[in-house]
């Protein structure tokens, strides 16, 4: 048997940025996020006699494998837990991102969502969707909302309360501006690491982003476009901010980025309402409504680097595909 998964990647209008439990993935502050409907990454688990892990066609080692096992072995321990006989089992881990890996396009969150609902089914557990939510976020945090179909709050709190859940907002279109492909310079979880140890603006950056959630979630539950755009500008922007600050400094965005945020701003003058937002990485994403999406990716593609910018919309959360639609 293969069970095999879909997730999407997601997109925080408040961000995720520093961890209260580096093992258990417990962030310091909630997060919210729209999760998108394109970039899949596609996974395939089947029980095998030795874990393995091919990704993009080609079979992975060393720290990249080795999160993936970890993450199998916390499928297992659920698995011990129900006395199922499938505790001891190993398994082959096939995944296809469509999305650019580790370029600031969230591949971490749909390839462990994917996994997440992939690995529970084959490992014969029968997990609701708070559950995935709490397993996912143990392979990457924002894992978490991707499990979640178009817009996902994830709680801050223990290992029970630390899940991610829908929350009605309005639709809107997700931008994607990319400027730069190749792996980033520092991963997510070091850039983490070195703000909340380096960053002396970290504690502002915390308590603000549980000041900001609780006015993003009024802003979703209102429908109202203006404010969720306002805040997830200013939110991204303190976030690379309090990166900025660390010692020695981070710097994700890049002059091309830079480029794409003053564009936003013009178009803002202009009367096209949009906002900007960047997560680990020098592309960026503007928000916009629906109807103004068309003129604001025509405004913005010609600053990408193939000039194109994708039109993206609220998607589903992670889910498993039948025999025929994998
Ligand atoms: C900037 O979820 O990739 O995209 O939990 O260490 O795997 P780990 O980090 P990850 O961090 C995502 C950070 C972000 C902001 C966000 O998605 O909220």
């Amino acid at each position: 048997m293969t069970s095999t998964a879909r997730a999407y990647p997601n997109i925080a209008l408040v961000k995720y940025w520093g961890k209260a439990d580096e093992d258990l993935i417990l962030p310091v502050a909630g997060s919210l996020s729209m999760t998108l409907d394109d970039y899949p990454t596609t996974t395939h688990v089947t029980l095998a006699d030795e874990d393995h892990f091919n990704l993009n066609g080609t079979d992975q080692e060393g720290k990249v494998s080795a999160r993936v096992f970890a993450f199998l072995d916390l499928v297992r321990d659920l698995a011990r837990e129900r006395c199922l006989d499938t505790a001891n089992a190993s398994a082959t881990v096939t995944s296809v991102n469509e999305g650019p890996t580790a370029a600031g396009m969230a591949s971490s969150a749909s390839g462990f969502a994917a996994l997440a609902v992939a690995a529970s089914k084959e490992y014969g557990l029968d997990l609701d969707l708070r559950d995935l939510s709490r397993l996912a976020r143990r392979g990457s945090g924002s894992a978490s909302r991707s499990v979640i179909d178009r817009f996902a709050v994830w709680h801050a709190g223990t290992d029970e309360s630390s899940f991610a859940e829908q929350i009605d907002a309005p639709d809107m279109a997700m931008i994607s501006v990319p400027v730069a492909t190749g792996e980033k310079a520092v991963s997510s979880r070091q850039g983490m690491v070195a703000t909340a140890t380096t960053s002396p603006f970290y504690p502002a950056w915390i308590t603000s982003t549980e000041e900001i959630l609780l006015e993003m979630i009024a802003a979703c539950q209102a429908g109202d476009f203006t404010t969720i755009g306002e805040i997830a500008e200013v939110h991204a922007t303190r976030m690379h901010a309090v990166i900025g600050a660390s010692r020695p400094s981070i710097r994700y965005l890049n002059s091309a980025s830079i480029d794409v945020f003053d564009e936003i701003s013009q178009m803002r003058r202009d009367g096209l309402e949009a906002y900007g937002t960047a997560d680990a990485g020098p592309n960026v994403f503007a928000i916009s409504r629906v109807e103004d999406a068309q003129a604001v990716a025509d405004r913005l593609a010609p600053l990408t680097r193939d000039g194109e910018a994708k039109i993206l919309y609220p998607g589903r959360g992670a889910h498993l595909l039948s025999d025929g639609e994998a």
